[in-house]
């Protein structure tokens, strides 16, 4: 079992397959995305030896992130091979969904369990701006066609920008009413590339939770596979509330996943300085290496990350690793 010096156990691999992305979300890649050096994505191969590692050291659940993970034509293969690892119970995928309508039948074939799509502003204009694209409509389409096919559930991630803070949430509360998605609110990090970004524009989520407990909405116990958010539920709507809260201080209390990046580099944080490169052991179908590596890495995860004191490693924006 995957276990640091912290007791902490991790269920959870967030695996990344490319760092490419189609969008540019204004606090990740405001200027699209930028090819800086040669591409050298793992192969479905490798990607298949690192899903049987994590398998067989205690990981239930494995998200697939990017970049944009739909920009690569083999993602359907992946998503059947991480759903046919023994250990692994569930899978799954966070996606700007871009092409949602056209790509969910082939997730959903492949055995996807969960799905994740960004919205930060349910106004098309003022998503179009943010992201660069203009597919609100579409995405909106894709998440009712996921919900209709009852095989998987649906979250939606929303990053609280100061500038559209207040009146957008409105908007989200109202789609909530029949909508059963769980919509996360995620306070905005700090990268290595958006500080001027996120100076202007980091509010904390400490107020919209104050407002959600005023108004009725309750917590919902965390399971051990679970991600970071804190969840709320009200009977009066369909769809659930969560907030992402990085910059709270007991955030990496509950830190229950590892992240391989799309070259092979395991990374213990979001935030840690560099990757711890498995790549020399992925070239082997005996995976007792791999597996040693992994666990060998795992004594020199820190208790916390350091963005308190506005060190944010090795991480230039989120595309880089996933989120
Ligand atoms: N701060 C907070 N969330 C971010 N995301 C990307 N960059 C940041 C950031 N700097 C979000 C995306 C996506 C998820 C993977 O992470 O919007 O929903
Ligand atoms: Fe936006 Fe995600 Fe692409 Fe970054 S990786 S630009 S957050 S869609």
């Amino acid at each position: 079992m995957l276990t640091d010096n912290f007791g902490r156990r991790f269920y959870y691999l967030r695996l990344s397959i490319t760092d490419v992305c189609n969008f540019s979300c204004s606090y990740c890649l405001p200027d699209g995305y930028q090819c800086d050096q040669p591409r050298d994505f793992m192969s479905l191969q490798e990607i298949t030896r690192v899903t049987k590692a994590f398998g067989q050291l205690g990981t239930e659940k494995i998200r697939i992130t990017g970049g944009e993970p739909a920009l690569r034509k083999d993602l359907p293969d992946i998503i059947a091979v991480c759903k046919q690892t023994p250990g692994i119970k569930k899978v799954a995928i966070t996606s700007n969904g871009f092409k949602l309508p056209t790509h969910l039948p082939q997730w959903l074939d492949a055995g996807i369990d969960a799905i994740n799509i960004s919205i930060d502003s349910l106004d098309p204009r003022q998503f179009h701006s943010i992201t660069g694209h203009d597919k609100l409509d579409t995405i909106l389409k894709g998440i009712d066609m996921a919900l209709a096919s009852g095989k998987t559930t649906v979250k939606v991630n929303a990053v609280l920008m100061r500038e559209y803070s207040g009146y957008d949430i409105k908007s989200y509360l109202d789609w909530l009413k029949d909508t059963p998605v769980t919509l996360r609110f995620i306070e905005l990090m700090q990268t290595g590339d958006n500080l001027e970004f996120f100076n202007a524009q980091h509010v904390s989520g400490a107020r919209i939770k104050q407002n959600l407990i005023l108004d009725g909405w309750q917590p919902v116990i965390r399971d051990r596979s679970a991600g970071p958010a804190q969840e709320f539920y009200h009977p009066d709507y369909l769809g659930k509330i969560g907030l992402i809260m990085p910059y709270s201080s007991d955030f990496c209390d509950s830190c229950n996943r590892l992240r391989v990046s799309a070259s092979g580099k395991l990374h213990l944080c979001l935030f840690s300085d560099q990757g711890l490169s498995l790549r020399e052991q992925l070239q082997q179908d005996d995976i007792a290496p791999l597996k040693d590596r992994i666990l060998s890495f795992l004594g020199d995860k820190k208790a916390t990350h350091f963005l308190h004191d506005k060190l944010t490693g090795g991480t230039k924006h989120l595309a880089m690793l996933g989120g």
